[in-house]
């Protein structure tokens, strides 16, 4: 979905703005074979988030090599019972695979139509891009899953924070209004997520 690269590669200068959705590259005499190489995803995530889950992201930001190449990888950890939440990418299909565990995988279409379906290791999903999806360990033991992307940076739109826990936030009464119920849930739910 990115814009197509007119170089063989750019490896992104993090310390630059970007500009129309890509980096300025690194000097090309300082590109070494490090710079296409990347462990970040090599270590479990660690868990120990209200969700029980841990999104390690191989993007842009993390890995310069992928800036113009309109692809990036998410690895995902769940504890038993962990969820990543429901929330959408803007910029970016997904597709993933489960690598260990048993994992309920769901979205919904703009029509609110729910597909879903619990898989196990070495099965795959698809999730059209921007659409609101989530991943849920039901099974009793560590999950994990690599996910994958049509965007050097796919944006994540996360439902409860992005409603929840703005900086200022959302007036209670467009809250309570959306939900129809009164400003006490709506404080409650804030409360969670620090808004
Ligand atoms: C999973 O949904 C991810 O965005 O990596
Ligand atoms: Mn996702």
């Amino acid at each position: 979905a990115d814009p197509d690269p007119l170089l063989d590669f750019c490896i992104a200068d993090l310390s630059s703005s970007p500009s129309f959705s890509s980096f300025p590259c690194k000097p090309a005499s300082n590109v070494t074979s490090e710079d296409f190489f990347f462990d970040g995803l090599m270590e479990e995530g660690n868990t120990s988030t209200i969700f029980g889950s841990k999104v390690t992201p191989g993007n842009v930001l993390t890995f310069p090599a992928l800036n113009m190449l309109g692809l990036s990888m998410n690895r995902v950890d769940l504890a038993p019972n962990g969820m990543n939440p429901p929330h959408s990418h803007p910029r970016s299909s997904e597709s993933g695979v489960v690598i260990t565990g048993k994992v309920l995988v769901g979205f919904v279409t703009t029509g609110n139509v729910y597909y879903s379906k619990v898989l196990v290791p070495g099965q795959m999903f698809a999730i059209p891009r921007g659409l609101v999806h989530f991943q849920k360990n039901v099974g009793d033991k560590k999950a994990a899953i690599i996910t994958s992307f049509n965007s050097q940076n796919p944006g994540t739109v996360i439902i409860s924070t992005t409603l929840f826990g703005t900086q200022p936030s959302i007036p209670d009464h467009v809250l309570s209004q959306t939900f129809q119920v009164d400003s006490s849930v709506v404080h409650s739910i804030e409360s969670k997520f620090g808004s």
